[in-house]
């Protein structure tokens, strides 16, 4: 049995982590729309990624008796300035989810639910090197500065990633 205080936060963070999926499907649409398939495919594995988070959260909902209740959420934004401009949105985005994952940790230890703490470290972890990886990425971009050849080595590059290999 979950509190219903937790099981609404956990809910709450299943249904971002879809949400996520949408918003790195509309960066995939948007890359492949400019003609860089690998940034593209960059952001549909990261797009898989996050429906595996959710997935994981709903098997924990489940797994302590009760009901994951999925819910709509708001339009991803699908307009970008740049591909540095989708990238450095995509960081923004991970750092919100960073503190979501925070609040809900927050939550779990004033309850003393250790069982969530623990379900939860998986997720600090994990959130560390998602910042990490899209910083990386944000950084090679400034340095690139829209160089056009450096540019679509980077997109040739960055197709190599797959939903459980990274590449950078
Ligand atoms: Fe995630």
């Amino acid at each position: 049995m979950l509190s219903s205080n937790l099981h609404e936060a956990l809910t709450d963070q299943m249904n971002y982590e879809f949400y996520s999926a949408h918003v790195y499907t509309a960066m995939a649409s948007y890359c492949k729309s400019e003609n860089y398939d690998g940034f593209s495919s960059f952001f549909l594995a990261q797009a898989e990624e996050e429906r595996t988070h959710g997935m994981k959260i709903y098997n924990y909902i489940h797994d302590r008796g009760e009901q994951a209740i999925i819910s709509g959420f708001d339009h991803p934004n699908n307009k970008y300035e740049s591909i540095l401009d989708a990238f450095e949105k995509a960081l923004e985005h991970e750092k919100e989810v960073t503190s979501r994952i925070y609040n809900l940790s927050d939550i779990a230890r004033d309850e003393k639910e250790y069982a969530t703490i623990s379900f939860l470290n998986w997720f600090l972890d994990e959130q560390v090197e998602e910042e990490s990886l899209f910083n990386g990425i944000v950084q090679k971009l400034k340095q690139i500065n829209n160089d056009p050849t450096s540019l679509f080595t980077y997109d040739s590059k960055l197709a190599k990633r797959t939903h459980t290999t990274f590449v950078e």
